[in-house]
């Protein structure tokens, strides 16, 4: 199994995010307790595990979100404490959460440049004006560069579907010159459609390469399909990592009814 590991990991050259040993606690709970995991440029990694195994708080920690309690963090090969969300931005970390925090009575293209608004010279020297010209111009560019087409960029967000919505949030992590994406469970609550639109999209964003991504789904068939490698965690830790090819829906089944009857075991006595 060890041996298994360090071949999994070796094959990808050099590392977009090395996680060692990471520790997590927040009082008496413990939510990582000891996660290693590497992440390779242009690679994409799925991140499998029960409800509570971890996942979610790995991301943040990831994102700068939470700080680990213990254990180190190697972000494009050098040793990064992160501070803050936006230091981790800095460093080209983008993350798209479940909630997506997009707005939603405000058009695409305003969604897209949130925050970081087009200017350009106004009439006086010192008024800057939103240039929204460009701003629509820049954000129909960028949709259609990635594949996502969209009737309008005028258009309120919430009038998108979900996967049209998820979409935008992705291009617009992608659009701030991500490195790094994180996706926490981009596919939750999505039909097969809007799943379908997501994993194509996302399977652009890697061939266009530069990119690495790192994605929570629950899914397996859809992770194997996704994903150059699958990491599964139980209960704080990774009870299994493999490449993709290296493995299939019956064996990651497997692993989890085995964890699952022990528990069961464990309980009834
Ligand atoms: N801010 C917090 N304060 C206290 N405990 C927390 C906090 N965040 C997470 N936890 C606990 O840490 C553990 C891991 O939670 P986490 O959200 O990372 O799981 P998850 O794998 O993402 O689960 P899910 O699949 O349900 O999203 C859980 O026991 C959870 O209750
Ligand atoms: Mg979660």
């Amino acid at each position: 199994m060890m041996a298994e590991l360090q071949t999994a990991t070796a094959a990808f050259g050099e590392l977009a995010l090395r996680g060692d040993n990471l520790v997590k606690r927040f009082g008496a709970v413990t939510a990582l307790d000891g996660v290693s995991l590497t992440l390779g440029k242009g690679q994409i990694l799925g991140i499998l595990g029960d409800n509570g195994a971890g996942k979610s708080t790995l991301v943040k920690i990831l994102t700068g979100f939470h700080q680990q309690t213990d254990g180190t963090l190697h972000v494009h090969g050098e040793e990064t404490l992160l501070k803050s969300v936006d230091h981790a931005r800095s460093l080209g970390i983008e993350c798209v959460y479940q909630d997506l925090a997009l707005a939603n009575s405000l058009s695409i293209y305003h969604n897209m440049f949130l925050n970081r608004e087009i200017v350009r010279r106004g009439p006086s020297r010192i008024l800057r004006l939103v240039d929204h010209r460009q701003m629509r111009e820049r954000a129909a560019q960028l949709l259609d560069d990635i594949g996502v087409h969209v009737p309008s960029v005028d258009l309120p967000v919430e009038r998108l579907s979900g996967g049209q919505r998820q979409a935008i949030a992705v291009a617009r992590a992608v659009n701030s010159n991500a490195r790094i994406l994180l996706l926490d469970e981009p596919l939750a609550a999505m039909g097969a459609r809007e799943a379908a639109f997501i994993i194509d999209l996302v399977m652009r964003l890697k061939e266009k390469g530069g990119l690495s991504i790192i994605m929570i789904m629950h899914n397996y068939a859809q992770t194997l399909d996704i994903a150059d490698r699958i990491m599964l965690m139980q209960r704080g830790r990774v009870t299994y990592e493999q490449r993709s090819a290296n493995t299939s829906v019956a064996e990651l089944m497997d692993i989890v009814r085995r964890e699952y009857r022990a528990m069961r075991a464990t309980n009834v006595h």
